[in-house]
């Protein structure tokens, strides 16, 4: 019996791909709990030159990457590899370990999803085990639940990524509600256009940060964009306004810059994120996605949190940047609850958050 196997029930394994944007990562995890592997191979190094993701590029790059992603996420739990296994083993490879093969269907690049889809489809296919689709957005919310159960719920989980701004009220596994999110682009998306227009790289936000450091945040006031307008969130104006200034004042201090735009951001995603908690009575406030990498993010939310006396958890940054792990966690329960993804499902490219059911 394999390691991963030994002690566990016979199918209490999910093994998840994630390739919905430039991630090509892979998982297995135990119970939807306990993680025995995550890898993530990233493109970033690719689609940099270019400053942003090509899609094109994203889905050749997923068909090299994927199987040996996949690979090592086997091996890194302790499992046998597919078309490898010793023979006469008595769990017949990954199959007799591995209940269930999850791939996110959406929301993401179509030509990105598919590879995701189609290897974890034909791998369930191989072994005789049910197929789960999941939404990226929800796998998003089991960052914090994975690495923290005994997390305070209801929580209140702000999930800021370079697609998606969002909040989102957690019960437990499988119970959410979506509270409020951007009305136009995401807080990535525009850590992402003010880089690019400050020529500071991509992916915007790491590159913003590290310039913010030798800035004052507070050398220009820039607007807060629907501060006190319930939990709708909006950047597309912060964005200009910094275009603005810029051409305004071509003398300003690119770090003054990135460091007064980032405080903008983080003021709004703070303030909503504690109106959200305070509007569902939270216990937790969470933090998901890639811009909860932040360190200004972290610090701030933390900081209020604890004047409010709220607990708050922030996932490492591994768990909030997309990762497959995620993915077989909110695949575990999904199963659970509304039991296998019917094989002829396709990729969802743009699919909205899951609505309660
Ligand atoms: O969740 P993610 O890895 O991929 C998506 O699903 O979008 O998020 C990527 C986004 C990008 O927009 C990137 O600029 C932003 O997260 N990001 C950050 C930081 N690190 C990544 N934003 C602000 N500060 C960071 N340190
Ligand atoms: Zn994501």
């Amino acid at each position: 019996m394999s390691a991963a196997g030994r002690g566990r029930p016979a199918g209490s394994l999910v093994l998840a791909l994630e390739t919905s944007c430039d991630e090509t990562a892979a998982a297995v995890v135990a119970g939807g709990r306990e993680v025995l592997s995550s890898i993530v191979s990233s493109q970033v190094d690719l689609h940099a030159r270019y400053g942003g993701v090509v899609p094109e590029l994203a889905g050749r790059a997923h068909l090299e990457r994927i199987l040996p992603v996949l690979e090592e996420a086997l091996a890194a739990a302790g499992l046998p590899l597919p078309g490898r296994r010793t023979p006469g083993s008595p769990l017949r490879g990954p199959g007799g370990a591995i209940g269930a093969v999850a791939a996110t269907v959406g929301p993401g690049l179509v030509g990105a999803l598919l590879v995701g889809i189609s290897a974890a489809k034909s791998l369930a296919l191989a072994w005789g085990v049910p197929f789960v689709g999941v939404n990226h957005l929800e796998g998003h919310l089991y960052a914090s639940l994975l690495e923290e159960p005994e997390l305070e719920l209801p929580a209140v989980v702000l999930l800021a990524s370079g697609g998606h701004t969002l909040l989102v009220e957690m019960d437990g596994p499988g119970s959410y509600r979506l509270l409020g999110g951007t009305v136009d682009d995401a807080a990535g998306e525009a850590f992402d256009k003010v880089a690019r227009y400050l020529g500071l790289g991509y992916p915007g936000g790491p590159a913003i940060e590290r310039a913010a450091l030798d800035g004052d945040p507070a050398a220009i006031a820039f607007t807060r964009p629907m501060l006190d307008q319930g939990l709708e969130l909006s950047f597309s104006g912060l964005k200009t306004a910094v275009v603005h200034h810029v051409r305004a004042h071509p003398e300003v201090a690119t770090p003054d810059v990135a460091a007064s735009f980032q405080a903008a951001v983080v003021d709004v995603l703070v303030h909503k994120a504690l109106a959200a908690a305070h509007l569902v009575a939270a216990r937790s406030v969470c933090l998901a996605g890639g811009v909860a990498a932040n360190a200004s993010l972290r610090e701030r939310l933390t900081t209020a949190c604890a004047r409010e006396g709220r607990h708050v958890f922030l996932p490492s940054r591994a768990m909030c940047t997309d990762n497959a792990a995620m993915i077989a966690a909110a695949a575990h329960f999904r199963l659970r609850r509304d039991g296998p993804t019917p094989l002829g499902a396709g990729a969802e490219p743009s699919m909205g958050f899951p609505q309660p059911s």
